[in-house]
């Protein structure tokens, strides 16, 4: 039995995590999502947060686990019993800084190793960044995000007035 952690900021998570997620599943028994808090960084939503929408975004009965973590990647992956990590790849530009993280974190756990899902072509421009913009100056985001993500972005971010926004 192989397991797999999938860790990230996921601040929040799209479609484009999600196709990652479904086709970890399809190659590893087990798939645990790992949020990840870290004190120095400025997250639009609470780890706690970040993890619910994981979960909301999730298929209904889904086997997939959400945690969240803090500390070094491979420290979550050994504490879950896995052996590989996760991580996607949209863009040859996503490679040089994924490249450095995979052999560092080898470096660290040589019996972790380092998987790289493409996503699919219809998420490959797609970034949590670029959601949390769009969304703040009231464009669509619909498709692109769950429902639960969808509704919890406008709640922050829709600027009020638009058909999103809150006092709109
Ligand atoms: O979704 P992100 O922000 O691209 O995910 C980055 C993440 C969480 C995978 C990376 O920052 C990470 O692994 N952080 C945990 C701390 C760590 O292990 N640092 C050393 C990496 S070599």
């Amino acid at each position: 039995m192989t397991t797999a952690v999938y860790p990230g900021s996921f601040d929040p998570i799209h479609s484009g995590h999600l196709d990652v997620i479904g086709r970890a599943r399809e190659i590893f028994d087990r798939v645990v999502v790992g949020v990840l808090e870290n004190e120095h960084k400025d997250y639009l939503f609470s780890v706690e947060e970040r993890a619910e929408l994981v979960r909301q975004s999730l298929a209904q009965g889904t086997d997939i686990e959400v945690r969240h973590f803090s500390g070094l990647a491979v420290g979550f992956a050994v504490a879950a019993g896995a052996s590989v990590i996760v991580r996607g790849l949209r863009a040859v530009s996503d490679l040089d800084s994924e490249f450095q993280m995979a052999l560092m974190n080898r470096r660290l756990e040589p019996q972790v190793h380092t998987v790289f899902l493409t996503t699919g072509f219809s998420n490959v421009y797609l970034s949590s960044s670029l959601l949390k913009d769009v969304c703040a100056h009231g464009g669509s985001i619909e498709g692109l995000v769950s429902p639960a993500v969808e509704r919890a972005l406008q709640l922050k971010l829709a600027p009020a007035g638009t058909v999103a926004g809150r006092a709109g």
